[in-house]
């Protein structure tokens, strides 16, 4: 039986699959029944002076019928009072003391971050979560991304947080910047014990064409707001694993943004995470959606011989490589399984308007025919095909050594012949 408990950056839990700071984790009686459900840890609806939200906070993102494959809000921290809010903590930590409990943080002063930090650690936090992430309402007050995006300010606000805690810090740096290393670079230099990512992304999710306001509308104006959801997850894998390969970084990292199942989630342990974090994902179907993130985990593990999670951790990261040191010479075409085939012509309409023009129709046949000479393996067809292994991409021994674009210019290697650039 594989062990899926984790420990990261000194937080441990019995699995790694933690609900984010989120409305799902906003007040004790849901995280207590997440903890039920079982997920292995929360990370607290961030505390900080409550706010005053709107109406008309969240929008979603519908793509061919699928509803909330992207999601976006406008909300801001929490808007319950502190002292009610640390009252649930501790009774959750009482009531599940092996469970992750960390809390989630957003003031301005170096005084109430020292004040918060002693409450919520009175509480019982086993982490805090620093939040310089929110890219709405809160940055224009001076926090949340206006702090993520300045390494000066982040630094410093995390060296102070450090200071002041007891249980291990972890900042949750905001993917509004277009690098994510010097961020990750500065929350370490302030003393971090680790870090979270992603937050939102800045977004206008629609516009509503009848009243010409953008989406959501609150009257008759609306604001930009944060993206998360199923949409994101390639943008959080790209700097979840830009962080995990950077050699000077080094901290552990507690990965978030679009994880929908235990798939997405062993994508982002294999590129670094030592914890997942869901929010988008449980607002759409409940807490219920850990028990197949740890059942496929589970599963994942046992068939691919991992006994533990930490075995896991960034087995992917080595072969997140630069382009220039890619394999020019590797080749592949595509081969279509005539059994498999039901004959739709998705991947001749997709060959022929947007990629090489060599996958065609068949006289006698319902099943094209590709013509590999022409194949570029560019994968399109195989993207748009329906039928699940229908479509291969086979690897072609074309007889060149490999060769990086990299070697070829400092070094002359030659690249094979290209296909289908006449
Ligand atoms: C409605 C809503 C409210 C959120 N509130 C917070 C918050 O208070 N603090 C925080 O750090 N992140 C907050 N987030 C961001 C999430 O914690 C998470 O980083 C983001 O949604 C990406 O994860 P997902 O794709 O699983 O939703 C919020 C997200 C949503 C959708
Ligand atoms: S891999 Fe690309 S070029 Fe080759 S058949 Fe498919 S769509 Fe066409
Ligand atoms: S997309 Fe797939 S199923 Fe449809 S014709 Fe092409 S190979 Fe056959």
């Amino acid at each position: 039986m594989p062990d899926l408990s984790v420990n990261c950056a000194g937080i441990r839990a019995p699995n790694p699959f933690w609900l984010a700071s989120a409305p799902p984790a906003n007040s004790g009686l849901q995280v207590q029944r997440a903890f039920d459900a079982g997920w292995g840890g929360a990370v607290w609806k961030t505390l900080g002076t409550p706010i005053q939200n709107v109406s008309g906070r969240f929008g979603g993102h519908t793509v061919r019928g699928v509803q909330g494959a992207g999601f976006n809000n406008i909300e801001l921290i929490t808007d319950r009072p502190i002292d009610v809010n640390l009252r649930e903590i501790a009774e959750t930590k009482r009531l599940f003391p092996k469970h992750a409990l960390v809390v989630s943080l957003m003031v301005e002063t170096r005084e109430e971050w020292r004040d918060i930090i002693k409450r919520s650690i009175d509480a019982g936090a086993d982490g805090l979560e620093l939040n310089f992430g929110c890219p709405h309402g809160m940055c224009e007050r001076g926090m949340g991304s206006a702090v993520g995006q300045e390494p000066r300010i982040n630094q410093e606000i995390t060296s102070w947080a450090v200071e002041y805690s007891t249980v291990p810090v972890l900042v949750k740096l905001t993917p509004n910047v277009s690098d994510i290393v010097p961020h990750g670079l500065a929350a370490k230099r302030g003393g971090a014990h680790g870090v979270s990512l992603i937050n939102t992304i800045k977004s206008i999710i629609a516009v509503d064409i009848d009243r010409f306001v953008p989406e959501p509308r609150v009257g008759h104006a609306s604001t930009n707001g944060g993206y998360c959801g199923a949409a994101v997850k390639p943008i959080a894998l790209h700097m979840v694993a830009a962080l995990a390969r950077e050699k000077q970084f080094g901290l552990p990292i507690s990965g978030i943004g679009g994880v929908s199942n235990w798939r997405d989630a062993v994508e982002f342990i294999l590129l670094g995470s030592s914890s997942v974090q869901v929010c988008t994902e449980v607002m759409l179907r409940g807490y219920r959606v850990v028990e197949d993130m740890i059942d496929g985990l589970e599963e994942y593990m046992r068939t691919h011989g991992f006994d533990s999670i930490d075995r896991m951790v960034g087995k992917a990261v080595p072969a997140f490589s630069e382009w220039g040191d890619l394999d020019l010479n590797y080749e592949t075409v595509a081969k279509i399984d005539a059994d498999k085939c039901i004959g739709c012509q998705l991947c001749v309409a997709a060959c022929h308007d947007g990629a090489h023009q060599c996958i065609h129709p068949t006289a006698a046949s319902r099943v094209p025919t590709v013509d590999e000479s022409e194949c570029v393996g560019c994968n399109l067809c195989q993207i748009v095909c329906p039928v699940p292994e229908c479509i291969s991409m086979v690897e072609v021994n074309n007889g060149h050594a490999p060769a990086t674009w990299n070697e070829h210019v400092t070094q002359g290697k030659t690249l094979r012949p290209k296909k289908g650039a006449h």
